[in-house]
């Protein structure tokens, strides 16, 4: 895997607080990574100083091998972000939106302006004013220009805030193939896990400033249920059913008058299920439903993890 952005102990501190603790990690090509935390945590000044609108007091930020330190003008080459809300001229259209931009970064043809606006599904919109468009139309305006001049890698600040369940979706979907089709290397910060679930392949959490964990969101997920899924099963008579359940040797809860739950090793459920429904239909007693509990979601995982820390976050 290739490295897109590398940092490395990365401190900060403004006035006399000190808002970012070593803070480490790496993100590859090809991948959308999700910077994930409450407000407050540290999401944004982490952001600004990777892309040169912070100074950074300790650590090292290098984007493609480049060291931001000593070659900073090359780094941010590689660099396509919007940290703000996108700078954007109401009064004109899209097209003429980038084409302004395009002659402000030079060295951008029609061509690959054209490529973007259709990357970014703008295609059929792009000559109307930008007075007129919706935010989520906006912020994929903002996409098209921040990745104009091919940067390796794309940062975006909480892109959806505010944005409605279709303008997510088809940020997501934007964001996803840009990462997996074209192979830039996206970082996106949220503070809704259920999103950073939908959208990332990898999440680094931060909380208070502090680096809690980089995993991917499998991981993430499955770890926190310690390797095991639970299989509920509906019956007809719970007591006899956990009797027979022990003889197999799996450890059986009672959840309610008609179902219980076994915990079995995750991608290994098969034949214990078939194990226990013949054991229990061979018994006599009536087998009305089995199936595997929710993923326990990324949501509950954060606050897990980040309650291990022995603060509540809000
Ligand atoms: N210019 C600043 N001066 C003082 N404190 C700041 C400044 N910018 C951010 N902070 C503080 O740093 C912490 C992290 O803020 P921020 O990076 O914006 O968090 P997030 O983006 O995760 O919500 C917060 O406690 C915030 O109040
Ligand atoms: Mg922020």
């Amino acid at each position: 895997m290739t490295t897109a952005l590398k940092l490395e102990h990365i401190s900060k501190t403004i006035g006399k607080k000190q808002i970012l603790h070593d803070i480490s990690f790496e993100t590859y090509a090809g991948e959308v990574f999700g910077f994930l935390g409450p407000n407050g945590a540290g999401k944004t000044t982490t952001i600004k100083i990777i892309v040169g609108l912070l100074c950074l007091d300790e650590g090292a930020i290098t984007v493609c091998g480049t060291a931001l330190k000593n070659h900073f003008e090359k780094a941010m080459q590689n660099i396509g972000g919007i940290v703000e809300n996108p700078e954007m001229y109401k009064y004109l259209t899209g097209m003429q939106n980038l084409r302004q931009y395009a002659r402000m970064r030079g060295n951008v043809s029609q061509k690959r302006i054209d490529e973007v606006v259709e990357m970014v599904g703008l295609s059929n919109r792009i000559h109307e004013k930008v007075g007129h468009y919706s935010l989520g139309m906006r912020q994929r305006l903002g996409v098209a220009q921040s990745i104009l001049h091919h940067p390796k890698v794309l940062i975006l600040d909480e892109p959806t805030n505010g944005l409605d369940p279709a303008g997510i979706k088809e940020l997501r979907d934007i964001l996803k193939n840009l990462a997996h089709k074209e192979g830039v290397g996206v970082l996106v910060s949220s503070h809704l896990m259920s999103e950073m679930e939908m959208m990332c392949d990898r999440v680094g959490i931060i909380a208070e400033g502090k680096l809690i964990g980089v995993q991917t969101v499998e991981e993430l997920i499955s770890t926190s249920s310690g390797g095991k899924t639970g299989f509920v099963f509906t019956v007809s008579d719970v007591p006899r059913a956990l009797e027979l359940i022990a003889g197999l040797n799996q450890e059986a809860t009672r959840l309610d008058g008609r179902r219980f739950q076994v915990a079995l090793p995750s991608g290994e459920t098969d034949e214990p299920v078939s194990a226990i429904c013949a054991k229990l239909i061979g018994a006599g007693i009536g087998l009305y439903g089995a199936a595997p509990m929710e993923n326990k979601k990324l949501e509950d995982v954060f606050i897990a993890l980040t309650e291990t820390g022995g603060k509540q976050i809000g």
